[in-house]
């Protein structure tokens, strides 16, 4: 199976120029069976007021992203996951990643852990967490922020995903080697589809870190693109290795869990210091 990811710059507020590089490059990529692009990829990040939400955001699937990527997903017989700012009504919007396949819409995901001002502007999606069988692989899928949160990739591993799929607005540089972590400590492969640029808006100024990268079962970075070039990298992989989940002959990353003492986590209290 050929997976792979797009790092490009969208420019903040230009849905239709956006939406056309996404598509320029996602015939670049034609050869790859799953594309990952990054997220909020049509309309930017650094929102200002929610205002610009409303024009910014898309119905899905019926809104015009949502249904160029379902033609070139179908000319190019390739799944696309791909981050877009999601409307449901004037007043509530998701930061979400569409799924879509040869044979058109699959899904949205809408991310679960919003980051930092996010939480001003988007709603935060509600789970649960899926999976999609494609054929060749199992897929999760997670936002950006999503990473710093171990229980996500855990869960959809668990739950029988082979990669993880991970658009991403990263400004920090912490994510693109935890992933690595996400991988070694699931037995999963990882695609960070992340931008590269910067939203300058009002007396704010964003630089996200690009550095795209597919990660191996066994802590291997596969690709990985520069901190600023635009770029469609791709990597033959066999999702079955995700499937192994031994470490070594005698531990198994999942069934050598201690689950009877892992209690505290699924308490929101934290112990005050
Ligand atoms: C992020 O979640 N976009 C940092």
């Amino acid at each position: 199976m050929k997976v792979g990811f797009i790092q490009f710059n969208p420019v903040f507020g230009d849905v239709k120029r956006n939406l056309e590089r996404s598509i320029e490059l996602i015939r670049e990529g034609a050869d790859a069976d799953l594309l990952v692009l990054p997220e909020l990829c049509t309309s930017g990040y650094l929102f200002t007021d929610k205002k610009e939400l409303q024009k910014l955001s898309e119905k899905v699937p019926t809104g015009p992203s949502t249904k160029a990527w379902i033609d070139v997903a179908r000319e190019t017989n390739t799944y696309i996951v791909a981050g877009i700012c999601e409307k449901v009504s004037e007043t509530d919007f998701y930061n979400s990643a569409v799924l879509i396949g040869p044979d058109g819409f699959i899904d949205v995901y809408r991310k679960i852990h919003l980051f930092n001002n996010e939480k001003n502007f988007f709603k935060a999606g509600t789970g649960p967490f899926k999976i999609y069988d494609l054929g060749p692989a199992k897929i999760g899928i997670m936002v950006c922020f999503d990473w710093y949160f171990p229980e996500m990739a855990r869960i959809l591993a668990l739950h029988g995903a082979d990669i993880i799929c991970h658009p991403a607005n990263l400004v920090l540089p912490f994510s693109q080697k935890t992933m690595l972590a996400r991988s070694i400590e699931n037995r999963i492969f990882t695609i960070t589809a992340n931008r590269v640029g910067s939203d300058i808006r009002l007396n704010t100024k964003l630089t996200f870190t690009g550095q795209s990268q597919i990660t191996s079962p066994k802590m291997a970075v596969l690709a990985q693109a520069s901190e600023v070039e635009e770029v469609v990298k791709f990597v033959t992989i066999d999702p079955t290795l995700a499937r192994n989940k031994m470490v070594t002959a005698n531990n198994h990353a999942f069934l050598d869990r201690r689950v009877e003492l892992y209690a505290p986590l699924l308490k929101k209290d934290i112990k005050k210091s």
